[in-house]
């Protein structure tokens, strides 16, 4: 698959590489993309760079992974979303040195909704905000039992084309609901920053 990676940092330069060695062709997005040739030099043969309205040309999925501060100015460059296929992997925070994280939205709702409702067209998947980005260098493929990876959606079609991405992370996708879930998998939540195998997740979710 054609992966655009919006936000070539910790997160989104992580799972890049992943999906670049899975064998999926991936162009790493930066308002510098000169700044991009290390990460695309590890990427192989499968990693490019761009800006972020080359990376939305070439994709036909597409990662937001840049500070939540700055997604009004990453979809602004993103340009109309129609019913593209997209991952949201944000967090509604701001770290200030010194004082910790800041939440930067209501406590009643979660990045996951917000983005929905500000893209209703898009098939949005929201996943991997609860996974800090080294366990995606060090638990992939973990034996026995592979990690979770929680996700909310309610793109039931696709769910399988997200299920085989997510797996070639190394991790097992398992599905918590629509959006009114997005809070269980967002930084802080039930689900956030936890090393829990998918039958772990599976269990407390009651399935
Ligand atoms: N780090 C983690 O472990 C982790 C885990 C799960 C979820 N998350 C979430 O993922 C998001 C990114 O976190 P991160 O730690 O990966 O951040 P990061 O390392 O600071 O990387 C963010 C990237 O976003 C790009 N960016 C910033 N502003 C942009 C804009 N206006 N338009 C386009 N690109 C822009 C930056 O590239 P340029 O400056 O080159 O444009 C940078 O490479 C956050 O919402 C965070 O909460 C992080």
């Amino acid at each position: 698959m054609r992966i655009g990676i919006i936000g070539a940092g910790k997160i989104g330069g992580t799972l890049g590489l992943s999906w670049a060695r899975a064998g999926h062709e991936v162009m790493f997005s930066s308002r510098h993309p000169e700044n991009l040739l290390d990460l695309v030099g590890q990427a192989g043969g499968n990693g490019l760079a761009g800006t972020v309205p080359e990376a939305c040309e070439h994709a036909e999925l597409l990662v937001l992974a840049v500070p939540y501060d700055h997604l009004d100015d990453a979809l602004n460059r993103m340009g109309d979303l129609g019913d593209r296929l997209v991952i949201d992997a944000t967090n509604p925070y701001r770290f200030v040195p010194g004082e910790g994280m800041h939440r930067l939205i209501p406590e009643d709702t979660s990045a996951g909704m917000l983005l929905h409702q500000r893209l209703p067209g898009t098939h949005l998947f929201k996943v991997f905000s609860s996974i800090p980005a080294r366990w995606l260098t060090q638990h992939a493929f973990q034996e026995p039992d592979w990690m979770a990876a929680p996700y909310c959606t309610i793109s039931q079609p696709l769910i399988s084309t997200i299920e085989n991405i997510i797996n070639d992370t190394g991790f097992e996708p398992v599905l918590v609901g629509s959006f009114q879930q997005c809070q269980r998998i967002e930084l802080f939540g039930e689900f956030s920053n936890k090393p829990l195998t998918a039958a772990e997740v599976h269990e407390q979710l009651g399935h």
